[in-house]
């Protein structure tokens, strides 16, 4: 033990709805757009004591072959239309929103957040994403006007620039910088929350920079015990250079989970939901993505294609690069050939997505090891199934850290900075 006292628990929800967790194929699961299916999970949430609700965003269809993928299912509104919604309908959960910094505006998104602030009394956050891709840029006026190295240049400006705003209380801003040039005045007064609150999700150098210099919490992917504790230690040592402390910066990486009535059980239908997560058209869709040529011919019961994949191809659309295809292409031979897996069976062991696997009680237990043991501050619980995903887990889970002590029996605050205990910015 660490011989401090217990850490508490965060916890957000995310919104099952386009993602390779989600299993459409489900009889239980309902539709990613109605507002319905929104109201639910927060409403969950909401009743499970969470920090906050999260959507995701993606800002076009990816396609391969001029096909939507399979998972990427049509239609998703637009997030903070839809936390504005659940803002009537909820009273402390916070509300999440990712939006993207290269293709929005300081001004206009200033305005967007400090709006839900205020609609909400204080419980909105941006998660800040950066694609730059050029398939995303299509969609906007510039095109993919932005390279790689300039996304965060442009996210830590734009940041900066969004607190000016909101720092502003209704004065003028006038901002002079390399990415923006901007005499302004935001016509609304300084947010509940003083600033909205900030997430990153990103886990380059400069991610990890600029998440430490400007976020308030990281969405991250490290969701093992080892991986965690060395992005936690990794991050929360960059702050001290930025004049903040460890505890300004929650950690929480996204996850997913299995329940069962024992730990048997529970992988009995943890390996029924990968089967379902990774059908035979997903796992080609995967493949293609390296090998860059039409793959629908090829059996995914069978041996990887015999063929090596052509480099550079632009095939699929929309998905961020793995690396070298020639390299992965042996790599992912040399596993199959080891663990004598057909394609379908390398894909479901490649894009594995369940972190937490057990009866309730053995869930519990492992999600306070990480906290404790400083793998994580907190999750965000990425369930498989829209939108009643999450209804066990409040059920089940919740009540045994709320017995161990380290997850709240009532919300104590009502902001979501409250919850997520975060300083307030200084300024106004
Ligand atoms: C856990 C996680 C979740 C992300 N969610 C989104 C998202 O919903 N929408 C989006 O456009 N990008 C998302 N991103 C992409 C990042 O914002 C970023 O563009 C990408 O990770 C590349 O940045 P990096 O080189 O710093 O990792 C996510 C990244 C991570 C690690």
């Amino acid at each position: 033990m660490t011989g401090r006292p217990l850490k508490q628990i965060h916890l957000a929800a995310h919104f099952p709805g386009v993602n390779n967790t989600t299993v459409w194929t489900d009889p239980a699961s309902r539709s990613q757009i109605e507002f319905s299916s929104f109201r639910h999970l927060a409403e969950t949430a909401e009743r499970g004591k969470f920090d906050f609700f999260f959507l995701a965003e993606g800002l076009r269809l990816r396609e391969v072959k001029g096909r939507i993928h399979d998972l990427d299912v049509v239609g998703r509104p637009e997030s903070i239309t839809v936390l504005n919604a659940l803002a009537a309908v909820t009273d402390r959960l916070g509300l999440a929103a990712t939006v993207n910094a290269t293709f929005n505006e300081p001004y206009e998104l200033a305005r967007r957040l400090a709006s839900l602030d205020h609609l909400s009394e204080g419980r909105a956050a941006w998660n800040v994403v950066t694609s730059s891709d050029a398939f995303t840029g299509e969609n906007f006026r510039r095109g993919g006007y932005l390279d790689r190295a300039d996304r965060y240049t442009r996210a830590a400006e734009f940041v900066r620039l969004a607190r000016e705003f909101w720092d502003a209380d209704g004065a003028q801003v006038r901002h002079a910088g390399p990415q923006f040039d901007v005499t302004g005045t935001l016509s609304l007064p300084r947010p509940p929350q003083g600033h909205p609150v900030v997430i990153q999700a990103g886990d380059s150098e400069e991610g990890r920079e600029f998440a430490a210099s400007a976020a308030d919490v990281i969405f991250s992917r490290h969701s093992t015990l080892e991986a965690g504790q060395a992005f936690h230690a990794d991050v929360k040592r960059r702050l001290a250079a930025y004049g903040r402390k460890p505890d300004d910066l929650k950690i929480m990486p996204g996850v997913t989970y299995v329940l069962g009535d024992t730990d048997a059980d529970a992988h009995e239908r943890a390996a029924e939901i990968r089967r379902a997560q990774v059908g035979p058209r997903t796992a080609i869709a995967f493949l293609e993505q390296v090998w860059g040529v039409d793959l629908s011919d090829h059996d995914p019961d069978g041996p990887l294609p015999a063929a090596d994949p052509v480099p550079d191809s632009e095939l699929v659309q929309g998905r961020t690069r793995l690396g070298d295809p020639l390299e992965i292409a042996a790599r992912w031979r040399a596993t199959a050939a080891e663990k004598n897996l057909t394609t379908r069976e390398l894909v479901i062991e490649l894009t594995g997505r369940q972190s937490f696997i057990g009866s309730a009680s053995t869930v519990a237990a492992q999600l306070d090891e990480h906290v404790q043991n400083d793998a994580a501050d907190g999750f965000i619980l990425v369930p498989h199934l829209t939108p009643g995903g999450l209804d066990d887990f409040v059920d089940q889970v919740v009540p045994l850290l709320q017995e161990r002590g380290v997850f709240r029996t009532e919300y104590t605050g009502r902001t979501l900075r409250e919850h997520l205990g975060l300083p307030s910015p200084a300024g106004g």
